[in-house]
């Protein structure tokens, strides 16, 4: 049997030619594994009425982990239209089968690197290397939201809040409330996993990166069970830095930083930030991460226009790989495999056309396979 079982579920459009390449590089490594292939994206949408069919989340749940392509997602309403029409009028509705794989195994960690490889064109300088970790799945991305404001709830918030009742003459439909809700655990859990990460992987810093003067309770919170989780970890420094003053940071000193750490919101737009300074979405790569299942993707989107033309760069599939063969305790493979990625980019022969180049996402697989 074999060391382990990896799911892989390649998706739609470029999801499928960046598996491929994928492929092409876990099979030089030689990795003890066994690939189980599964079903998610929009022509199971479309046939079934479900992006993410049951089989596909038993599937995951015998395996140890998954590498996810992307998929092609729509607003609900040209979601319907393209149901088989069979299907249509039945009361399927489309959820973001990103969003429920997320909640169905608790991948409460997001972790994007965000490392320049010199002789990348796109980089911005060559001497960035820093990580982001973004709480998953609650603040201002909980989904508890209201338009209109429920009349009860917001005589009650009017009743308990003092600056609520500046609202008092609005009507409850022209008011609309998003909940930014952090719990204590998420916030000591993304901490914790951020100072670990820095530890194991020698970084001096750990950002949080929040707005506490201003958003006092929740990011308030967040800052302070950084503070108490700091001491664990007295050869890392903690540094506190506003939202919007770390855009500006990132932009004129990008290689001042290591760990960055943030809520759900936050995060979402530093890694976006941080991404592009290494050559964006050819290159940005990430890490769902619960306590016992994980998984990894590049952070690109299905690209329709080339799905099948395999001519997007798949860096940022094989660096996702890269990434499960850390977290799996796969160290020298890893290293192995980054260090095939840095040299097929320091030499610059082999290009995909983001890069300024005219080869094949294959072709850019087989170059970092000849490395290995
Ligand atoms: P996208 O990321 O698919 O593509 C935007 C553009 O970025 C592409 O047209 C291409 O020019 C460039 N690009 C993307 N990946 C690249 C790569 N590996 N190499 C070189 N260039 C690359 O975003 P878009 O067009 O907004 O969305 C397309 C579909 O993907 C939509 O249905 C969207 O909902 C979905 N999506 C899915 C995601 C996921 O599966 N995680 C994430 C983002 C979008
Ligand atoms: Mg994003």
């Amino acid at each position: 049997m074999a060391k382990y079982k990896i799911a892989l579920l390649p998706g739609d459009g470029i999801g499928k030619d960046v598996m491929d390449s994928a492929r092409i590089v876990l099979d030089k490594l030689n990795l003890d594994a066994e690939y189980k292939y599964g079903d998610i994206g929009w022509e199971f949408w479309k046939n079934e009425g479900d992006p993410l069919p049951e089989r596909t989340i038993q599937l995951l749940k015998e395996t140890d982990c998954c590498l996810f392509g992307a998929i092609t997602s729509k607003p609900k309403e040209e979601a319907e239209k393209e149901l088989i029409p069979e299907l249509r009028g039945k009361g399927f509705t489309y959820f973001s089968p990103i969003v429920r794989l997320r909640q169905e195994f608790n991948l409460r960690t997001n972790l994007r690197p965000c490392k320049a490889y010199p002789g990348n064109p796109l980089n911005y300088r060559d001497d960035i290397d820093l990580v982001v970790f973004r709480e998953n799945t609650e603040g201002l991305y909980s989904g508890v939201e209201f338009h209109p404001v429920p009349y009860e709830l917001k005589k009650m918030l009017e009743k308990l809040h003092p600056k609520a009742r500046k609202f008092e003459k609005v009507s409850t439909k022209d008011i609309a409330l998003s909940c930014r809700i952090f719990t204590r655990q998420a916030c000591q859990d993304i901490v914790r996993d951020a100072f670990e990460y820095a530890r194991d992987h020698g970084y001096k810093s750990v950002t949080v990166v929040e707005k506490p003067n201003v958003i006092r309770e929740t990011s308030g919170l967040m800052v302070r069970e950084a503070r108490k989780i700091a001491e664990d970890y007295p050869g890392i420094e903690l540094w506190e830095t506003n939202v919007d003053a770390m855009c500006m940071w990132l932009v004129k000193n990008p290689q001042d930083y290591g760990v960055l750490v943030s809520s759900n919101m936050f995060g979402d737009i530093i890694s976006d930030l941080s991404a592009q300074l290494v050559g964006g979405l050819g290159f940005a790569y990430s890490g769902n991460i619960g306590d016992d299942y994980a998984v990894f993707e590049p952070t690109h989107g299905s690209a329709p226009k080339y799905g099948g033309q395999y001519k997007v760069n798949p860096m940022a599939m094989i660096l996702s790989v890269k990434l499960m063969l850390d977290w799996l305790g796969e160290k020298e493979m890893a290293s192995a495999l980054e260090s095939a990625v840095a040299g097929v980019i320091k030499e610059g022969k082999v290009r995909t056309y983001d890069m300024g180049g005219s080869n094949s996402s294959i072709e850019v697989a087989e170059a970092v396979a000849l490395r290995l």
